[in-house]
């Protein structure tokens, strides 16, 4: 669990100041992919191009909406936690811990390769905070459970476009962006 910096003047019952401010800590982290995942999410909206474009196109409003629904939650906990939740995108940039998303105009599997090790990324780490505040904090833990109900459904929504009839992902072994969007690519024949 990340550590504790200011100690809030308040927290949520039955929990300490010390706890109260590492969740919230543990929170704004999630605070910041969530963000960050909702403006990826926008930004292939207006880059899809290909025969495709149409379904992935439509197909990310929902997630987007969905995603800035987990955002204003998020914020609002830390906020409860008596903490102060930072939206800035300054702040977010200077905190995070990963790259842009490096893909401009690009084709929709491309794409969709990439957003499968997005995904991946923001659910292991919210799989990770679930984790640390379960016994801290089970109204935050349940929260984080709720997130990744609906950000593993939509990682699902993606791979299936990357998966054949046999159950294979077509960008199984990457491991980065560029690579998943290479590999899901299709082969000139
Ligand atoms: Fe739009």
């Amino acid at each position: 669990m990340a550590r504790a910096t200011n100690l809030p003047k308040f927290t949520v019952p039955s929990m300490s100041l010390q706890d109260g401010a590492r969740v919230a800590r543990t929170l704004q982290e999630r605070l910041n992919a969530l963000n960050d995942l909702a403006l990826t999410l926008k930004h292939i909206h207006w880059n899809v191009v290909g025969p495709h474009f149409i379904a992935v196109h439509q197909m990310l409003d929902p997630q987007v909406d969905a995603v800035r629904v987990m955002v204003d939650a998020t914020a609002e906990r830390i906020a409860t936690l008596g903490a102060s939740p930072v939206g800035t995108p300054g702040a977010l940039v200077a905190e995070r811990t990963w790259d842009d998303y490096s893909i401009g105009r690009a084709g929709a599997i491309e794409h969709l390769g990439a957003l499968d090790e997005v995904y991946g990324g923001v659910i292991t780490a919210h799989r990770a905070a679930a984790a640390d505040t379960e016994e801290n904090d089970p109204v935050t833990n349940d929260l984080l459970i709720g997130h990744l109900h609906e950000l593993e459904l939509f990682q699902w929504f993606v791979r299936a476009h990357l998966e054949s009839s046999t159950g294979t992902l077509s960008t199984e072994g990457a491991t980065t962006e560029q690579g998943a969007a290479r590999e899901a690519s299709p082969r000139e024949s």
